[in-house]
């Protein structure tokens, strides 16, 4: 092979070498049931995954992407554009559209895509973006791609979105992007307040909702709902890889807003449509989203019981107020020190350091699902005592 100045900088990668040395990313669980994952072959509470509803393994979705395999084959064979469009799309759209009380919704087959798409679909470069500063990768991909000028605005800090967007020229469009729910701390948008600036300052709204919907709103349709909000934002995207239980993403709003998306979002046009399974699965567990809200309460009882036994060991959670619960270390070391001693014990989490947190914010993101069984979050909490106690 060729040696070459690309070559060379993968290989003498400073972050690469660290991460294979230390090794707490890119693990291949052997075998999983319910919130029990295998790593080379020792069983581990799993204390890390996004599976809010524990529909992942529900016996309708199941059936219903085996269903869909055998009806349709393994691929949609195409983009939506050309080839790939099929019934169980629009049928997927328009229950998840009904779902957001919006007038319509497209998918793609991962939540980054819808997420890039709702911005890099709308956006030009002449408009200015206002993002809050935590927002996910995929959002500030969109961002990038549109070629919008940005201003950051502090983390669910509504004045200091007002004093960036006071000083903006009335004329410029302007979006404003932010999580209805971060993955991260588990805080939730103050939406109220952004849709007031919003409203009184002409701003687009963009709000993902991949950790709000199945887990926050008194029927798990998210941060509208949480705040009787359904349908005033202007476009919510998100993924189905959270309480939705498969893969894939969704973008919903006014039709004439999607219809523009679908002309200009290059993710849209140039990307395949996401698979039969997938999106018969997504279909399934929202149906059972609604028809079952047995999965919601679980999930709330679950995440107090977790929380009030974090509060008992000292642990500070960031201020969470969902199901995602970062722990803080708030130091590179101890923080790996501590993963590590869970590990050992049997507990997955994942280890997060800046920059993907800020400065001092050095964390364990953990997330509760309603298929932990009291055993678990006991066994659980148990173990982070001691690991937390060990490094203190
Ligand atoms: C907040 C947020 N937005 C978007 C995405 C992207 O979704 P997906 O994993 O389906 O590509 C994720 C997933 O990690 C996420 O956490």
């Amino acid at each position: 092979m060729l040696d070459s100045l690309v070559r060379r900088r993968a290989v003498k990668d400073d972050s690469t070498a660290m991460r294979l040395k230390y090794s707490p990313y890119y693990h291949h669980f052997e075998r999983q049931d319910g919130c029990r994952v295998w790593l080379e072959g020792r069983e581990m509470i799993q204390l890390s995954s996004n599976d809010y509803l524990g529909l992942n393994q529900h016996p309708k979705v199941i059936e219903a992407g085996q269903k869909a395999l055998k009806k349709w084959g393994a691929s949609s064979t195409g983009s939506r554009i050309s080839n790939g469009g099929r019934a169980y799309h629009r049928r997927l759209e328009d229950k998840l559209a009904d779902f957001f009380g919006t007038q319509d919704c497209h998918i793609h087959s991962a939540g980054y895509l819808s997420c890039m798409s709702s911005i890099q679909g709308l956006a030009t470069r002449n408009d200015v973006v206002f993002a809050d500063r935590n927002i996910h990768s995929s959002l500030w991909s969109g961002i990038g791609m549109s070629r919008a000028r940005v201003e950051k605005f502090s983390h669910n800090d509504p004045n200091s979105l007002l004093r960036a967007v006071e000083l903006e020229s009335p004329k410029k469009a302007k979006i404003l992007v932010f999580e209805g729910v971060y993955s991260m701390e588990g805080h939730i948008a103050p939406l109220p307040e952004f849709l007031k600036i919003a409203q009184n300052h002409d701003l687009f709204t963009v709000m993902d909702d991949a950790h709000g919907v199945g887990v926050i709103g008194e029927t798990g349709r998210g941060t509208t709902e949480h705040f009787d909000c359904l349908g005033k934002v202007d476009l919510i995207c998100g993924s189905l890889s959270k309480a939705l239980a498969t893969t894939g993403g969704y973008v919903a709003g006014d039709k004439e807003l999607l219809e523009y998306m679908r002309t200009h979002s290059k993710q849209t046009i140039f990307s395949a449509a996401i698979s039969p399974a997938q999106a018969a699965c997504a279909e399934a567990a929202l149906e059972l989203i609604k028809a079952e809200p047995e999965h919601l309460t679980r999930l709330i009882n679950n995440t107090k019981h977790y929380k009030s036994g974090l509060e008992k060991l000292g642990i500070d959670t960031w201020g969470s107020q969902t199901a995602a619960v970062p722990l803080i270390i708030g130091d590179r070391l101890k923080a790996y020190k501590i993963w590590k001693e869970l590990i050992a014990q049997g507990v997955f989490t994942t280890i997060s350091l800046p920059p993907s947190v800020p400065p001092n914010k050095e964390l364990l993101r953990t997330a509760i699902s309603a298929a932990h069984t009291v055993e678990d979050i006991e066994q659980g909490l148990d173990r982070l005592g001691t690991a937390f106690n060990k490094f203190r």
